[in-house]
């Protein structure tokens, strides 16, 4: 028997990101080959955008995806986000060249605000929600305390695209193949502060620090390539990244959802003091997933160096977190 459609709801759905998007969940590459799903899109009121969202609802049409169950339009969260079980918060301003992801507080942070209320009112009370909008833990933050009613584990930031970009840093450096790297964690906030560590890493059970063997090369060169990676495709393409952002979307959600079988991922979740860090702050941290729960990796060693990085990209956090009391 054919399993009952979830909702998923994707807001920014006629952006660029959302065009990457949206075609892969609908043909089951985030919740699998066997999930349909009713898609409810949100975009801002303004003509033009609704007019393009339009636009995008015919393409998903012409697709003829035999997993969608329905799409929908909306310009109100509070009906966008109505029994959704998965939200999806792309809809937000991105960044230009020479700016950083925390100027775009002052202009997004008030639309997280907006939507986790609505939330709270209207979605599923197992809601998953991935924050993608920029600066994207903070904004994640700010939506999760906009929802009281509803469990603070649902809501997450995506670091994902950092741990992806990690992977292919040191897939390309030991010439090994991405899928063999194991035991990879990038720490803290989805900024240039955030700290992409490998020193667990392995690749076919051999130690990726050991293979690497080049500290300097570790500080120098990988960590400052993960951290401005966001920067430097902005500088090349002069838009910020849009698909590998919706795959490392698709990537967090899908692995959520369906498990890990005990590899270890990135995720932007609430702290509850796990390594030292205050309740509450959205924070990347290594987990596994199993049964549609994240469990945070524990029992890591935290030496001098990792931890002069994660009090950094945690000053970092609460600082963002500071500037944004007046949102909450
Ligand atoms: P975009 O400008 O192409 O699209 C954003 C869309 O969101 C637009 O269509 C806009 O109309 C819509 N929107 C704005 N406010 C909205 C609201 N309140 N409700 C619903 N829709 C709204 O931008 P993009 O390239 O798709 O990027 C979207 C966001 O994702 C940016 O903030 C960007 O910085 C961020 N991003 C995050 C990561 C990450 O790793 N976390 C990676 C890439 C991009
Ligand atoms: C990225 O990392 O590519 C995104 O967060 C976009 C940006 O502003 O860097």
């Amino acid at each position: 028997m054919s399993k009952k459609p979830v909702r998923v709801a994707v807001t920014g759905a006629a952006g660029q990101i959302g065009y990457a998007l949206l075609f892969r969940i609908a043909s089951g590459e985030m919740l699998g080959k066997d999930q349909p799903v009713i898609l409810q899109l949100l975009e801002i009121p303004d003509e033009k955008a609704q007019n393009a969202l339009k636009g995008v609802i015919m393409e998903l049409e012409d697709c003829a995806f035999p997993l969608l169950a329905g799409v929908e339009a909306h310009s109100d969260p509070m009906s966008a986000f109505k029994d959704t079980d998965y939200a999806l918060l792309v809809g937000s301003r991105p960044r230009g060249p020479g700016m950083e992801r925390a100027e775009l507080l002052a202009v997004n942070g008030a639309i997280f605000t907006t939507q986790g209320k609505a939330l709270n009112a209207v979605a599923s009370r197992n809601v998953k929600v991935l924050v993608v909008g920029n600066p994207a833990n903070t904004n994640a933050y700010i939506a999760m305390k906009s929802a009281p009613d509803l469990p603070r584990k649902n809501f997450t930031a995506m670091l994902r695209l950092d741990h992806n970009r990690a992977a292919s840093q040191l897939a390309a450096k030991t010439g090994k193949p991405v899928a063999s790297i194991e035991k990879l964690a990038v720490w803290g906030n989805h900024s240039p502060t955030m700290y992409a560590d490998y020193r667990n890493a392995t690749i076919d059970g051999q130690s990726v620090k050991a293979l690497i063997n080049d500290e300097q090369w570790n500080r120098e060169t990988f960590l400052p390539t993960v951290g401005k990676r966001g920067a430097a495709i902005i500088a090349a393409r002069g838009l910020s990244s849009a698909a590998s952002a919706a795959n490392a979307a698709i990537d967090h959600m899908r692995d959520w959802a369906l498990g890990t079988n005990g590899k270890w991922v990135t995720m932007g979740i609430p702290s509850n003091g796990e390594y030292g860090i205050p309740k509450d702050v959205m924070f990347g941290y290594p987990v596994t997933c199993e049964g549609g729960e994240y469990k945070i990796v524990e029992g890591i060693t935290i030496d001098e160096f990792s931890q002069e990085c994660i009090n950094k990209t945690l000053k970092e956090l609460t600082d963002e977190q500071d500037g944004v009391k007046h949102l909450l």
